[in-house]
Formats: C-alpha cells, sequence, structure tokens
C-alpha cells in the first residue's frame, strides 16, 4: 500500500485544525536543534584543551576562532570557560526541550480528545439510515479507539522535526569541521533512509491496516456478543464467540509482532555501520595514517556526534514507521467523521414546531431503505386529525415500523411528502420534532441509570410529581415503589433486572411524561398480557380525549384496534383501501 489521497486527507484534517500550535512547536523545534547542536560542538573545546598544546590547532578555521574566543575570555581558566559553555549550552537545550515535549502531547492529546469527542457527537447527529447501515462495534472503535492512534501520529510528527533539524545542523558543523568524513556519512544515512522509508511503506502501513480491521473486528465481535448473551448462553455458543474475538486479538498480535520485528533492522544496521565506521577510524590512526594524539579532539568530536546523530537517525525512522503503521486508524476514524458529517440529520430542517394543531398529511409517500431494491413504502396517502386514536395493523414486513419512523422523522421520505399543518416534516430540525412526539418501541432501550432517570431520559425534569404521574398512567408506579429504592432503584444495561411487561411499561411512561401530542407507539404493547394492554390503552385513550392528542400505534391485537377511531392496514409497504374486519 502507498501514502494514499485518503491519508493525506486525513492528516490534513487532525493537524489543520491545531495549526497554530503546530507553527509554534514547529519554531520550538527549531531551537531545540540549533541548541542540541551547539551542545554537541561544545564538547570539542574541552577535549582540545585536555589535549597536548598543539593537538588539532591551526586544522580548522571555524574551531581554532573557538578557541581564541576562549581564551580571550577568560586566559586564567579557558577550560572552566569551556565547561562551562557546555553546560550553559545542555541546560537551555535541555529546558527548551523540555518545553517542546510537553506542548506538543498537550497538542496531541487535545487532537485526541477533541476527535473523540467530535466524532461521538456527529455520529449521534447522523442520518438514521446512515447508522443502520453501519456496524454498531466497528463505529465503537472509530470512536474511542482510533483516535488514539491519531494521537500517537500527531504526537511523533514534531518529533520527527527536532531529530531532522538537529542532525541536518550537526552534519552541517561537521561538515565545517571534516568535508570527506561527513560525506561519508551522509552516504550511509541516506542508504539508511531508503531501507527505512521502505520498510514504512510497504510493511508498517500494511500491518497497520490489518491492526486497523482487526480493532474494529474486535469491537464488533465483542459488542454482538454482549448483545446476544441471553441467546448466546442458551444456544451453548459461548466457545464459538469467544473464538471469534480471540482470532481477532491474535490477529492484532500477529500484525503487530511482524512491525516489531522488522522495524527494529534498519536501526540495528545504522548502528553496526557506525560502530566500524569508529573502529575503522581508531585502526586507522592507529596504524600510522595519523597522529593520534593530535587528532584526538576532532576524532572525539566526530564520536560524540555520532552518538547524537545516530539515535536520531533510528529515532526518524522509527516515527517514519509508527506513523505509517497508525495512519490506518486515522483513515478509519477521519472516513467515520467525514462520512457522519455529510449524513447529519440536522442539515436543513430549522424551522421550530411550535405546536400541532390539526392535520397530519402523508402525501404520495414512498420509502426506499439504501440497503434494499424493493421499496418498503409505496405510495402512501393519509391523513390523520388531531385527536384520533389510529390503529396500524398488518403483517409482519408489511412497512409499519418504517412508516412510523417516517412520521417520526427519524426517516426521510424517498418520495413524496409528509405534512404538519401543511409544513413538510423536514423543514423542523429534529430536536423540535422529538418535543411534540413521543414515541415507543418494540424492544424498549435502557441505560444503566436510576428509572426516574430512564424516564426523564436526559430531558429537563418537568418538576412536581411528573415522573410519578407518567409512571401511574402507564401503570407501572406500584411496581416501581415496591422495588427497595423505588424511583432511585439502577436498571442494569437493557434493563436486564425487569420483566418485558415492565420494560415496555416503563418506556410508556418515558413517552407520557411530556404529555407529547403526537404519540407513535410501535407494538409497544405486545409484551403485555391482555389485560394490562387494553388497561393501558384505556389510560392513552383518555389522555387522547382530554387533552386532544394524536395517537397512532402499531398492533397485531384485533381487540385493541376496536378501540381506534381510524384504521389502516397495510399489506406490502401499501395501505388497503378497506381495512378488513374492521370498523372504519
Ligand atoms: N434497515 C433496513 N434496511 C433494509 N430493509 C429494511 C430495513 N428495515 C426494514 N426493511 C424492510 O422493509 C420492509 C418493511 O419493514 P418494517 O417496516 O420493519 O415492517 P413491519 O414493521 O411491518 O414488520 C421489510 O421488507 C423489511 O425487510
Ligand atoms: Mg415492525
Amino acid at each position: 500500500m502507498k501514502f494514499t489521497g485518503d491519508s493525506k486527507k486525513a492528516l490534513k484534517y487532525f493537524l489543520s485544525r491545531k495549526w497554530k500550535a503546530l507553527v509554534f512547536i514547529a519554531a520550538l523545534s527549531f531551537l531545540v536543534a540549533f541548541f542540541e547542536s551547539l551542545a554537541t560542538f561544545a564538547i570539542y573545546p574541552i577535549l582540545s584543551l585536555m589535549a597536548p598544546e598543539t593537538a588539532g590547532r591551526g586544522r580548522n578555521p571555524y574551531l581554532d576562532a573557538i578557541m581564541a574566543w576562549i581564551a580571550g575570555y577568560s586566559s586564567a581558566s579557558p577550560l572552566h570557560t569551556a565547561v562551562a559553555l557546555l553546560l550553559g549550552l545542555t541546560v537551555v537545550k535541555l529546558l527548551l526541550s523540555y518545553g517542546n515535549i510537553l506542548l506538543t502531547w498537550v497538542t496531541a492529546n487535545k487532537i485526541y480528545q477533541e476527535t473523540q469527542i467530535r466524532m461521538m457527537s456527529s455520529l449521534l447527529n447522523a442520518d438514521y439510515q446512515f447508522l443502520l447501515g453501519a456496524q454498531k462495534g466497528d463505529l465503537a472503535y472509530r470512536v474511542l479507539t482510533a483516535p488514539g492512534y491519531v494521537s500517537k501520529m500527531t504526537n511523533v510528527i514534531p518529533m520527527i522535526a527536532v531529530e531532522v533539524l538537529k542532525t541536518l545542523m550537526i552534519v552541517t558543523m561537521l561538515f565545517l569541521i571534516s568535508t570527506w568524513v561527513t560525506f561519508f556519512l551522509i552516504i550511509i544515512a541516506a542508504l539508511y533512509f531508503i531501507m527505512a522509508r521502505y520498510v514504512a511503506r510497504n510493511v508498517s502501513y500494511g500491518t497497520g491496516s490489518g491492526r486497523a480491521k482487526s480493532a474494529s473486528n474486535q469491537s464488533v465481535y465483542a459488542m454482538n456478543a454482549l448483545k446476544g448473551i441471553k441467546t448466546i448462553r442458551l444456544f451453548g455458543v459461548a466457545k464459538f464467540w469467544s473464538e471469534l474475538f480471540a482470532r481477532e486479538c491474535r490477529n492484532f498480535y500477529a500484525f503487530a509482532r511482524k512491525d516489531a520485528t522488522i522495524t527494529g533492522i534498519p536501526g540495528m544496521l545504522l548502528e553496526l555501520v557506525f560502530v566500524s565506521f569508529l573502529c575503522f577510524l581508531a585502526l586507522y590512526f592507529s596504524s600510522g595514517g595519523g597522529n593520534f594524539l593530535s587528532n584526538m579532539p576532532l576524532i572525539g568530536v566526530f564520536a560524540y556526534s555520532l552518538l547524537k546523530i545516530m539515535p536520531s537517525l533510528k529515532a526518524v525512522s522509527g516515527y517514519g514507521m509508527e506513523i505509517m503503521a497508525n495512519l490506518p486508524h486515522a483513515e478509519a476514524a477521519y472516513h467515520a467523521i467525514e462520512e457522519s458529517e455529510c449524513h447529519r440529520a440536522d442539515i436543513g430542517g430549522r424551522e421550530q414546531l411550535e405546536a400541532f394543531h390539526g392535520l397530519m398529511r402523508i402525501k404520495d409517500v414512498s420509502f426506499l431503505y439504501t440497503s434494499s431494491d424493493k421499496p418498503a413504502i409505496k405510495n402512501i396517502n393519509i391523513e390523520i386529525g388531531r385527536g384520533r386514536f389510529v390503529g396500524i395493523i398488518g403483517p409482519s414486513g408489511s412497512g409499519k415500523t418504517t412508516l412510523l419512523d417516517l412520521l417520526g422523522g427519524l426517516l426521510k421520505a424517498t418520495s413524496g411528502e409528509i405534512l404538519i399543518d401543511g409544513k413538510p416534516i423536514d423543514s423542523f430540525g429534529p430536536e423540535s420534532l422529538s418535543k411534540h412526539i413521543g414515541y415507543v418501541g418494540q424492544e424498549p432501550f435502557f441505560f444503566n441509570d436510576t428509572i426516574r432517570n430512564n424516564v426523564l431520559f436526559g430531558r429537563k425534569d418537568p418538576g412536581g410529581d411528573a415522573v410519578r404521574q407518567a409512571l401511574r398512567k402507564a401503570d407501572v408506579l406500584e411496581f416501581v415503589e415496591s422495588l427497595p429504592e423505588g424511583l432511585n432503584f439502577v436498571i442494569a444495561d437493557d434493563g436486564m433486572k425487569m420483566s418485558g411487561g415492565q420494560r415496555q411499561r416503563i418506556s410508556i411512561a418515558r413517552a407520557l411524561l411530556q404529555n407529547p401530542e403526537i404519540l407513535l407507539l410501535d407494538e409497544a404493547t405486545s409484551a403485555l398480557d391482555h389485560k394490562t394492554e387494553e388497561k393501558i390503552i384505556e389510560t392513552i385513550i383518555k389522555i387522547v380525549k382530554e387533552e386532544g392528542n394524536t395517537v397512532i400505534f402499531v398492533t397485531h391485537r384485533k381487540s385493541a384496534i376496536q378501540m381506534a377511531d381510524q384504521v389502516i392496514e397495510m399489506r406490502d409497504g401499501q395501505v388497503l383501501p378497506f381495512p378488513e374486519g374492521v370498523r372504519i
């Protein structure tokens, strides 16, 4: 795999938000590199002053100039000056470098945090159909895990800058001292970089992609398994699910291991070449190639520089490989943000729905799921007046849920329109709609919190006795009060601690809390026994009549239909002109 256009877009997306900090980091990196190089060369005066009188003098104009400056500054104790210079430069460099590391860390982790927050919010506001088509576990990976890798990547980019600048400066200074030795070093470094680049592009990116895929699958399997735990246990297939998950963990490990084994090789080779080079210098001088003592300060500077450059070179290519390995995660995160941003549900509708006064019209509405080629709703025309109790019946798969989701503004009609008091439903923002529309589904949803908070469901507490009233209307107050903590009883995820009927009634209470003008019930009473269902429907009818609200409910029960003012019978996505066997 190559560095694709998408990776560039992803990098640009994440980095551009913090460009000011990054410019500052770049400037700071330059200073760190500069002082680091100076501090490296500050070893020369010390070595030179420790060596015999004439050692190394008169060979290099730059080094001689430094020596002359030190001698001029303090002729009594030049060595002290040289030591102070080295220490001073090192301290400055360390302080700058510390600041730079902190700033880089803060920037990278802000990118992490902000990416997670932005991602969660755009997913929660994304178009419902987009979310229907996505794997929840994959989305969880993109929100929770992938941004961490984005931050790892952004953390090392400035570090690369420091190391590259440092290396360039040290090499430049070495160049001023000895052309041919430096030239030789540059060739080694260039060969090394070509090798590291090859590994980064051909190994790291590939293993990174593999890891990203495995991390996403792990999340998908874990979420599926936990969601379906009851069925999994009753079918005795826990082993199968553990194995699915384990396979992805092993894949992840295998990719990581491949990465770890191969990425270390260029660094080892580099070290070997450098050490060989030093050995060669030593042999060269000791075999009479030159006077070792007189060359000692120069060799010292080279050796010291090499010691500084080598980790830098290793770090640069190591970081390079790390970036390539983390890039696939960044791309995944970027794609999720991009997709959910361009599928935002609240684009368009900005109008506020004040109240539902009279009529809901469904005009020539058809709906096709993007993943399907057969429309779920075909050319439906219905009028629903305020204060009506409307029953929808029809066999499974006939489009009842889809119709309700369209009426709730969750799905958008493929053609035709839904008008509320003459205004298209799309012209209202989703939040504005949901203030007036209540909904109870087939499978009640609960989160890990008290019954009170599950009824309030993130909305403002209307105060007073509202929560109890809602529970009473849904005929579940008695049950709630029989619990040891009453309203403060904590419901486990998905309401596992309650019976189906109790769960349905609590979610009915949730919908009744704000006394919605339009109440959508999608087989909301299916888990209740006949008597309870009748009682709740009677309560709902009473509320409807008192407040003049509208209820649209999907049911399989003929008895419930008998109480309706209006009956809609669906078949194959269409409305039958005359509902069978019920009064109209
Ligand atoms: N998310 C979806 N993607 C594609 N097709 C869907 C989706 N949900 C439902 N359908 C299809 O749309 C049709 C109507 O489904 P639905 O409205 O759930 O029916 P009902 O509630 O009456 O049982 C069915 O043929 C079903 O297969
Ligand atoms: Mg349904």
